[in-house]
């Protein structure tokens, strides 16, 4: 089922189901901070607003409280996310 991604001060949008948090902010040309990709460095964390998301490898990074690592995980359900730094979009 698709959910609905909403970022704070930023805009809302249905990311496509096989893409991770991170991968569906990228599609939509946010400029998101990352580094190794696999939830070991804890680069790629955003706040979790409200909402529920699925992990498919567990973080190994330190996540604090309400904070999730966008890089492996999934909406389980419609999203509210607050990027650290606000949301900024890629011109290309
Ligand atoms: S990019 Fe390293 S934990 Fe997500």
């Amino acid at each position: 089922m698709a959910h609905i991604v909403k970022i704070m001060e930023g805009f809302s949008f249905i990311p496509r189901s096989e893409l991770t948090l991170l991968e569906a902010l990228e599609s939509q040309k946010v400029d998101m901070e990352y580094q190794c990709r696999e939830g070991f460095c804890g680069s790629c964390q955003v706040q979790l607003v409200e909402g529920e998301v699925e992990y498919f490898a567990e973080p190994i990074a330190f996540v604090a409280d309400g904070k999730i690592l966008s890089c492996c995980c999934y909406p389980k359900s419609d999203l509210t996310i607050e990027i650290p730094g606000g949301c900024r979009i890629k011109k290309e």
